[in-house]
Order: C-alpha cells, then structure tokens, then sequence
C-alpha cells in the first residue's frame, strides 16, 4: 500500500526563529495524526534548529535542495552528508524553481537523486509542465522525460524509495489548482512511466504527491483522487492552521 505524504516546502520563507515557530505548532497538531507521514521542509539555515524542534515526533525534515558532489569548491552548495548530519531524512530535489531559475535538468536531478540514495535519504523527486507545454499537447513528452531523466540507473529497490511530486507549473503560487480530473490524469500517465520502467507491483507502490496551489479548501477533492497519495505545499504550508487542514483531510482518507 501507498503511504500517504504531505509535506511543507517553505520555500526562501520564515527566519530561524519563525521556522522553529511553525516546526513546534505543527508537531503539537500532528501528535493526532497516525496515518500520514508529515515533512516540513524549511531553509537550509533552519534546518538544524528545526530538526531538534520535531525530534521525538512524527514530524520528519526535508531539505530543498542539495549538490550532486560530496565536497569541495562549490561556492553556495551543501552536501548530502551535510543535511543527513542534522537528520534531514527527505530530500526535494528537480524542484520547478531549480529548473527555471538554476539551470536544473534531469541529468542533474539523475545525479542528485543516486547521491541522495546513496546517502540512505529519501528523494522527493518534482516533475510537471509548464503552460505552454500543455497547451502544445506536450504533457506526456515533459513527464516521460523528467521521468526516465530522474531514474536513470536507479534499481528497483531504490526505486521505491523515491517520492515523486507532480508539480505543474502553472499551478505554482498562481491559485490556479489544477482540477481533481487533471490532476488524476496527469498522475495516471507517471504511474504508466513507472510501470514501464519497474512494472507494476513498484510503480503501484511509490507515492506520487500533487503540488501547485494546494490549500485546506481544494486538498480534500484532490486526495480522493486513486492515484493522488499526498500533497507538496508550498503558500498553504506557511501556516500551521492551514497546513494541518490539509493533513487532517489526508488523514480522513488514509
Ligand atoms: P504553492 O502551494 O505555493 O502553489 O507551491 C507549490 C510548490 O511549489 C511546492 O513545492
């Protein structure tokens, strides 16, 4: 069975202090909740802080972003090791930021996701496209991509230690949300990738989350959705009240 996941991406969001803030509301709520495993995902500077905040409970800490090399002259970066220190378990990596704004592509993300496995930390791997690519029929060429991108010489037992999250891009911060039937569709077409690359008994077993504007009113619809099995939050997770909601309707379900 697939586990249910909702997790925070903050975000350039939130100074340590309001980060450790949010990270104490958040495990407060989340004592309730046994079915759905919650990740908060703060700066890289809050991390530490963050993480002794929500030890103990069932609150775990993702990381945005890390560098594909271990060490070394990579002004800006940090290393797997680096994050798995302050017991980061998850990693965000493709994120749609990093690839307009960073020059991501999916042979980095490839390199990023091995060093995160080889690390034993979990990749959130984000995919999904952008307006115009939709518009020009081009939905399934964009994922089939990232995918075969992301896992390329990634073996069946790792595969199933990824998370992926279908992001389009035009539901990014918009409040654009993608309908319930789009979303479905578009996560029935990734778990078709999945299933051709590692069958079907691994590509039923991977999470796959839905993120672009996401809130406590439209995630409830959304996670009904069969192949919908968690959300990557970025406005809604701000605040503790509404980033709940969302788990609380996860929970429902689960
Ligand atoms: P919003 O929920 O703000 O649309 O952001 C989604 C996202 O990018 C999460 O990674």
């Amino acid at each position: 069975m697939r586990k249910y996941v909702i997790a925070g991406n903050w975000k350039m969001n939130k100074i340590v202090a309001e980060s450790v803030t949010l990270a104490q509301e958040i495990v407060e709520v989340a004592k309730n909740i046994s079915k759905v495993e919650i990740v908060i995902s703060p700066t890289y500077l809050a991390t530490a802080k963050v993480a002794d905040a929500v030890k103990g409970s069932n609150v775990k800490v993702a990381v945005q972003d890390v560098h594909f090399e271990d060490q070394g002259a990579y002004t800006g970066k940090v290393s797997v090791d680096m994050v798995k220190e302050l017991g980061v378990e998850y990693v965000i990596v493709g994120h749609s930021e990093q690839r307009q704004y960073f020059g991501e592509t999916n042979e980095t993300v490839n390199k990023k996701v091995k060093k995160v496995l080889e690390a034993g930390l979990k990749p959130i791997i984000c995919i999904g496209e952008t307006l115009d690519e939709r518009n020009a029929g081009k939905l399934e060429d964009v994922l089939s991509a990232q995918i075969n991108g992301a896992y390329a010489n990634i073996s069946n037992t790792d595969a199933l230690k990824t998370i992926i999250a279908y992001e389009p891009v035009w539901a990014i911060g918009t409040g654009v949300v993608a309908t319930e039937s789009q979303a479905q569709e578009a996560h029935v077409i990734v778990r078709s990738f999945l299933k051709k690359l590692y069958g079907s008994s691994v590509a039923d077993s991977i999470t796959i989350q839905y993120g672009g504007s996401m809130n406590a009113s439209n995630a409830g619809g959304l996670l009904q959705q069969n192949d919908i099995d968690g959300g990557l939050i970025g406005g809604a997770s701000l605040q503790a009240e509404s980033f709940i909601a969302i788990v609380e309707a996860a929970e429902k379900i689960a």
